[in-house]
């Protein structure tokens, strides 16, 4: 007899469950359940709405990841690596583990991550700003790392509401996962 498991979107757990502070076990196989996981982050990024969303956040401590492209695609991740580096971009960040903070956070302009696709295929994915941004925020969350653990300075966090508008509207924006 199957196990029954819940398929769609699921909770997002906050910054305090230990699963978030842990680093997160490499897959062997993108099998069926691989799939389903991916799938159910997709779901659960899109309800959010986040800009990605890391395995760990809903509780499976395993290295897989969506991030949604500049044209609102959504590449899928499975062990994930960064290969190549350029620049950097200094701005507001926020997560959906997070709820309602922002701070700011130092990123890589530009990332090449190399990975496994939903079909586990090699792939390897080029970013510039925000999802370059979004790219390495999820991939932190594969080791564990929140965005509060990499604010260029503790006063720069606040709350989304207490942002200028203009401000708010990127931030919102940059909540990513
Ligand atoms: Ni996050």
């Amino acid at each position: 007899m199957g196990r029954i498991e819940f398929v769609g979107v699921r909770p997002i757990l906050s910054f305090d469950q230990p699963v978030l502070r842990e680093k997160a076990k490499k897959v062997s196989r993108v099998d069926t359940s691989i799939q389903r996981l991916i799938d159910d982050l997709a779901e659960t990024m899109l309800a959010a709405p986040g800009a990605g969303l890391a395995a760990p956040q809903i509780g499976v401590p395993l290295r897989v990841c969506v991030v949604k492209g500049d044209e609102n695609q959504i590449w899928a991740l499975v062990n994930p690596e960064i290969v190549k580096h350029d620049g950097v971009q200094v701005g507001y960040e926020g997560c959906l583990s997070y709820p309602g903070w922002v701070g700011e956070v130092a990123r890589y302009e530009t990332v090449v991550v190399k990975g496994r696709n939903r079909r586990g295929k090699e792939v390897r994915i080029k970013s510039s700003g925000f999802t370059a941004r979004a790219f390495q925020h999820e991939l932190d969350h594969l080791d564990g790392i929140l965005f509060i653990d990499r604010l260029t300075n503790l006063d720069t966090l606040r709350r989304v509401e207490d942002l200028e508008a203009d401000e708010q509207e990127a931030a919102v924006a940059a909540a990513s996962g």
